[in-house]
């Protein structure tokens, strides 16, 4: 789209008259987005040229891919989603499939794989565009939030637009924030938090929160001109947490370590019932490991038993 004003300066506009006006569309399906989160996405996807798409990582039964898509029928949208959370009758992909068949979104694909090896291999479906608005909404630990952005990257147009869902996760804005200190081109042009998370909300409070941010927003874009000041969604400052995922990860059995701080969280105050129920659900859980899936170690398993002692990268030979 060709406008005198920059990407960025529309963009900016767009999110304010969101605030105003809402939704352009609203397409009435069930999903895990905030309204204004789907008013932004809505407006930013109006300003791709024609030489950009949209993708999008956690479809889940597509309330946003299918309501983003469907205000710019003339622009490439990718959903990518491998559904293996919420999604017990193992029916959303059928739904997403219907809803993309329902409404003749002729520019609207499903990509059913792994967020990373779809990343991976974006090329293949990206027929030479570039990704010009890119929707996290995926799997949301530090890790894969981070993954996101780094592999997504190079996909990237000049003057791309990032929306981030559940940014009221303080892991989630320190990956962001990580992003945009390794990445100074990028800039957080927009942040909306909600007061907690919608599992926490009742009442107004949770009204509020699906008719806003749900669980939290940050929009990200590329600066290329250098129009923004930086500014950096707020973290905590103890990284505790991040410092003890590496005594987790080489631990026996830690794969179930969240089931363990779900018995800490229950200690104190003391929930002799939630206790004696997680407990339980620990135990059998341990229990039902195969011999295979238990390390040797019970505290330092690297998993470096089959690597090389000694491996040189080949120099390429000029020819
Ligand atoms: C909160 S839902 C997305 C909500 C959706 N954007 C909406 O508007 O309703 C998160 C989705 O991420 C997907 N997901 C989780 N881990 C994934 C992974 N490793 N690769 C691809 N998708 C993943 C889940 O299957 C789930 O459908």
């Amino acid at each position: 789209m060709n406008n005198s004003k920059s990407r960025i300066k529309q963009l900016a506009y767009r999110i304010v008259q969101a605030e105003k006006i809402g939704m352009i569309k609203d397409c009435g399906l069930e999903g895990a987005t905030g309204k204004k989160v789907l008013t932004i996405l809505q407006h930013a996807i109006q300003l791709l040229d024609d030489d950009e798409c949209y993708v999008e990582i956690g479809v889940y039964r597509g309330l946003s891919l299918i309501s983003t898509s469907i205000v710019a029928p003339h622009i490439t949208a990718l959903g990518i989603d491998n559904f293996t959370q919420f999604d017990k009758n193992n029916s959303n992909k059928t739904i997403v499939e219907n809803l993309i068949h329902q409404h003749q979104l002729q520019n609207t694909r499903l990509i059913n794989m792994d967020f990373e090896d779809a990343l991976n291999s974006l090329d293949k479906y990206l027929n030479g565009k570039k990704i010009g608005l890119f929707f996290i909404d995926g799997p949301h630990d530090y890790r894969s939030q981070l993954v996101c952005l780094l592999f997504a990257k190079r996909f990237f147009s000049d003057q791309a637009m990032i929306v981030i869902d559940n940014c009221n996760y303080n892991h989630v804005r320190q990956a962001n924030q990580d992003f945009l200190i390794g990445n100074p081109e990028f800039k957080l042009l927009f942040e909306g938090y909600t007061k907690s998370h919608p599992a926490n909300l009742k009442g107004e409070e949770l009204k509020h929160a699906w008719d806003t941010w749900l669980d939290g927003v940050n929009v990200i874009v590329r600066d290329r001109e250098n129009e923004l000041q930086p500014m950096y969604p707020p973290t905590i400052r103890d990284r505790s947490l991040f410092f003890n995922d590496h005594r987790i990860h080489p631990m026996r059995n830690s794969i179930l370590a969240w089931r363990a701080a779900k018995l800490a969280a229950v200690l104190k105050p003391f929930h002799p019932i939630m206790f004696l129920a997680y407990l339980m659900k620990l135990i059998i859980e341990v229990r039902k490991r195969k011999k295979t899936e238990i390390e040797p170690y019970p505290y330092i398993n690297s998993l470096a038993k089959d690597l090389p002692y000694f491996n040189l990268n080949k120099l390429k030979i000029d020819s």
